[in-house]
């Protein structure tokens, strides 16, 4: 029996989307207010969904305990209330857009998932635009 387990979770990141490669007016023409020097902050929302085999013993396809603690531990421990561009190792030099904290949180939870355990992850970074990774 295949079925998909969700968990959502929240976390308010400042960030500041540039290219250092490019000058200021191209930068500010590429990223628009999100290259602002002084950052700016998002409400992100994420969506973790986890797919697989339900194991006949627990009736679980996760423990959701398990879940949520894995995800407070590589999500809201490493980026709520961070600055992405500065104070994380990951997006020093990875330009922080939905897309690569997407990926980048899937790589963190993909590390602590059994690997019968299929993973996508949806992050929101305002209501209306979002991204999933696998697509
Ligand atoms: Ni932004």
């Amino acid at each position: 029996m295949r079925v998909a387990v969700f968990r959502k979770a929240h976390f308010n990141a400042a960030h500041r989307l540039y290219n250092p490669k490019w000058t200021d007016e191209k930068n500010n023409a590429v990223f628009g207010l999100c290259n602002n020097p002084n950052y700016h902050g998002h409400n992100y929302e994420l969506e973790v969904k986890v797919i697989g085999e339900v194991n006949p013993e627990t009736g679980y396809l996760i423990d959701l305990k398990i879940l949520k603690e894995i995800i407070y531990e590589e999500v809201e421990l490493k980026y709520d209330h961070k600055n992405l561009n500065l104070d994380t190792e990951e997006f020093k030099e990875l330009n922080p857009t939905a897309e690569h904290i997407c990926y980048v949180i899937w790589n963190n939870l993909r590390k602590r998932l059994e690997s019968h355990l299929d993973l996508q992850v949806r992050l929101y970074e305002t209501p209306r635009n979002f991204v999933e990774y696998p697509a």
